[in-house]
């Protein structure tokens, strides 16, 4: 069973509890409210009729007492059945309703002298069922005569339910507008529900297909509004998952083959070198530049690995007292020959003496490293490249050395100085089109920089150059 149906079903199944309540609810209140009502007026006609005669019966005035008698009956018809008076001397004063002359008689013989009032109800010989009611009129003191008037039960009986019939197709007509508005409401209320669920159903398949240019168009600001937006949004992160991981296959897949063919090129120079003689110092250039590859595919392997324990929470600095010069220079050298080859210059600067700090030597080497390959790879041939240490930093105090990675390349756009240390990013509209790499190499340097109780931060003139630096406390 659909949204729909059920809504409309359960909507229904309500309304109907809820009208059948009320309505019998209505039924009692307006039966017991009528009975009263009819009931006081006959106690009220009664009473009228007794202190209209009041006056007649103290003067004895028999013809005024017969009138009043007349009157009750033909003005209440056809609720009074009869009404009399019956004075000391026992006359009878007598009217009923239906004028019949065997039933007056039978009737007229009711009027008896009562020496209290009293309420009768009684079967009459027509069936009719009467409420008798009884009442001595008393004058100085003694038992002048006694009023009786005979009001139908049937009648009445009947004038209820004409009242309660009346209310029946009242209530009858609210039932039915009730109803259709009710069920056309929840019919409407679960196609409102029912099709943008059902657009998210559809939705949710095709990602679960592979599709992922989904989008809902839902335009309502209530939860299901806000469902199809959040939707929506984690379709579109999919999609950027989606293609940020072609893109790092892709990447992945060069940053291995082309150290890989460089190994593979010079170990077949090297091969030639021993037949042919070669001087030893082009052995020598080509060792160098395999051993460059290689620390470059270590470098790539440990920024893959260090994600993965990043992701864990699992990135681990082991610190001991070393010196920060020796590793600059080390990695200077060990790209001066991809510097020679690519006409660019790279050169350290240690500027006076800098203190041995607490660190992680192969970890601060990773960073330097990511920082280099970065700055080779993002400057033009003719530019260079220098790595610079200074013992105390201007911002930081003397508590810090500072160590900056200068090139004049590309640069960066000023808005995206400080996106570039996000996971995956790279900059897309820079000189270079599509930049090679992972876009890993500066979140691995914030997270070791940041492990190290140190800062990294880059400045940056778009087509001046860049500077990356970082601060490492003492
Ligand atoms: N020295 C630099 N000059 C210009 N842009 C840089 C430099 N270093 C980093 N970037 C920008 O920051 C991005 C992210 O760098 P990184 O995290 O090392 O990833 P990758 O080198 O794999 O692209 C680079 O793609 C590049 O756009
Ligand atoms: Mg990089």
């Amino acid at each position: 069973m659909n949204l729909r149906t059920k809504l409309t079903l359960y909507v229904s199944f309500l309304l109907i509890i809820v009208i059948v309540a009320v309505s019998y609810n209505i039924f009692v209140t307006q039966k017991r409210i009528l009975t009263q009502q009819i009931s006081e007026n006959r106690t009220k006609a009664f009473q009228s009729f007794v202190s209209m005669c009041n006056e007649a019966i103290k003067v004895k005035d028999d013809i005024q007492v017969n009138n009043a008698v007349k009157l009750l009956v033909s003005t209440y018809n056809p609720s009074v059945v009869y009404a009399g008076y019956i004075n000391s001397n026992g006359v009878v004063m007598f009217s009923s309703r239906d004028e019949d002359r065997n039933m007056d008689s039978v009737l007229k013989a009711r009027i008896k002298r009562a020496s209290k009032e009293h309420i009768e109800t009684y079967s009459s010989l027509t069936g009719e069922q009467i409420c008798e009611f009884a009442t001595p009129f008393f004058f100085n003191g003694s038992n002048v005569g006694t009023f009786v008037v005979g009001f139908s039960q049937d009648i009445m009986k009947e004038q209820i339910d004409i009242g309660i019939s009346l209310t029946l197709s009242k209530i009858k007509i609210v039932v039915f507008v009730t109803m259709f508005f009710g069920i056309l409401l929840s019919y409407l209320l679960g196609y409102s529900f029912g099709r943008p669920i059902k657009m998210l159903t559809n939705a949710a398949e095709q990602i679960a297909k592979g599709n992922l240019d989904v989008e809902i168009k839902v335009n309502r600001k209530d939860e299901i509004g806000k469902l199809s937006t959040t939707f929506n949004d984690m379709a579109k992160q999919i999609k950027e998952l989606d293609s940020m991981k072609d893109s790092f296959v892709s990447s992945v897949s060069h940053e291995l083959r082309s150290p890989l063919s460089a190994i593979d090129g010079y170990c077949d120079l090297l091969i030639e070198c021993v037949d042919k003689n070669y001087s030893k110092e082009q052995e020598l250039k080509g060792l160098k530049i395999i051993k460059q590859a290689t620390v470059r595919l270590t470098n790539f392997i440990n920024n893959i690995l260090d994600l993965a324990k990043m992701k864990a929470n699992k990135l681990e600095v082991k610190k001991t007292e070393s010196d920060i010069g020796p590793l600059i220079e080390e990695i200077v050298a060990l790209y001066q020959p991809l510097a020679e080859q690519q006409k660019k210059k790279i050169y350290s600067e240690i500027n006076g003496e800098i203190p041995k700090i607490s660190m992680d030597a192969e970890r601060i080497k990773q960073v330097i490293t990511n920082l280099v390959s970065n700055a080779m790879k993002f400057t033009k041939e003719e530019g260079s490249v220098g790595v610079k240490a200074f013992p105390n930093s201007a911002g930081y105090g003397n508590e810090y050395i500072e160590v900056w990675v200068q090139d004049d390349g590309v640069g960066i756009p000023k808005q995206q100085v400080d996106l570039v240390f996000q996971k995956f990013y790279q900059v897309k509209d820079g000189e270079f089109k599509k930049p090679k790499g992972t876009g890993l190499g500066l979140t691995i340097v914030y997270e070791m920089i940041k492990l190290h109780d140190g800062y990294v931060w880059a400045e940056s003139d778009l087509g001046k150059g860049t500077t990356f630096k970082f601060v490492l406390p003492k």
